[in-house]
């Protein structure tokens, strides 16, 4: 049995409004009800523009919040970009840094996302990191070797246990409804914790938090959650209603 304590996180990407506060009010209140507390941590990384309106309703509840991606600067010229200080400073205690569409879509290298995780620890910050293949990549069997460059450029010299978790999310698997199976990601997350005992000694390693992230859903997470090495979720389009997130959260029940 694990003695690491699952996460299971939501990223409502580009999704949301400030009228959205009624689903993080609604999932503080399952979360305060529910009569057995789940064995996890909760996160909601939010757009950036709601983590301060939504603090207020996670003050005191089991909710943390957390941003999408941070700049690796404090501050300065850098137009349409947040920094970790600015997160922490609106109530995040998280950020996700490396997310395949920051990847894709602005080209980030795991050497800058390496830059934004150390960014987040300076300000305080959890990073959670994420790494995962394409579906081309996982065709030609290449799916461990990419999985391994990217742990080894975007994980910071000063990473811990405390200070980052990993999201291994198949880039196929985002928002497709498709998800590996059984064996695939008992393998990718072995293979994970196998790089990181090289990275960091066998302690560390064995108690940083490995997710899983890629079409998770309350119809598949207990099994995906049930896996030896997987440590909780990353949750995308399952986390914007609370009802479909705490589905998920229950998989810790
Ligand atoms: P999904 O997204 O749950 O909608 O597949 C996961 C993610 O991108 O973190």
């Amino acid at each position: 049995m694990s003695k690491r304590r699952p996460l299971v996180a939501g990223n409502w990407k580009m999704n949301g409004q400030l009228s959205s506060a009624k689903e993080i009010k609604a999932l503080v209140k399952l979360l305060a009800s529910a009569k057995t507390k789940p064995k996890c941590d909760v996160l909601l990384c939010p757009p950036a523009t709601l983590i301060s309106p939504f603090k207020a309703h996670v003050t005191g509840a089991r909710v943390a919040l957390g941003g999408q991606d941070c700049h690796a600067e404090i501050e300065g010229a850098h137009t349409g970009d947040i920094s970790a200080e600015m997160l922490k400073n609106a109530g995040a205690r998280y950020v996700i840094v490396g997310h395949s569409e920051r990847r894709a879509d602005h080209g980030e290298t795991s050497k800058q996302v390496a830059a934004k995780a150390r960014a987040a620890y300076r300000a305080g910050l959890i990073a959670i990191i994420c790494v995962g293949e394409t579906a081309a990549e996982r065709k030609q069997g290449a799916t461990m070797k990419i999985v391994n460059a990217q742990i080894k450029a975007s994980l910071p010299a000063e990473a811990n246990a405390k200070n980052t978790l990993i999201a291994y999310e198949p880039v196929w698997a985002i928002g497709t409804g498709l998800t590996p199976s059984a064996d695939d990601v008992a393998k990718v997350h072995l293979g994970i914790r196998k790089q990181l005992q090289k990275r960091l000694g066998d302690s560390e390693a064995q108690k940083m938090r490995v997710l899983y992230g890629g079409s998770v859903k309350a119809t598949n997470a207990k099994d995906l959650m049930g896996f030896a090495n997987v440590d909780g979720a990353l949750v995308g389009g399952a986390s914007l209603k609370a009802k479909d997130f705490w589905g998920i959260i229950e998989a810790y029940i």
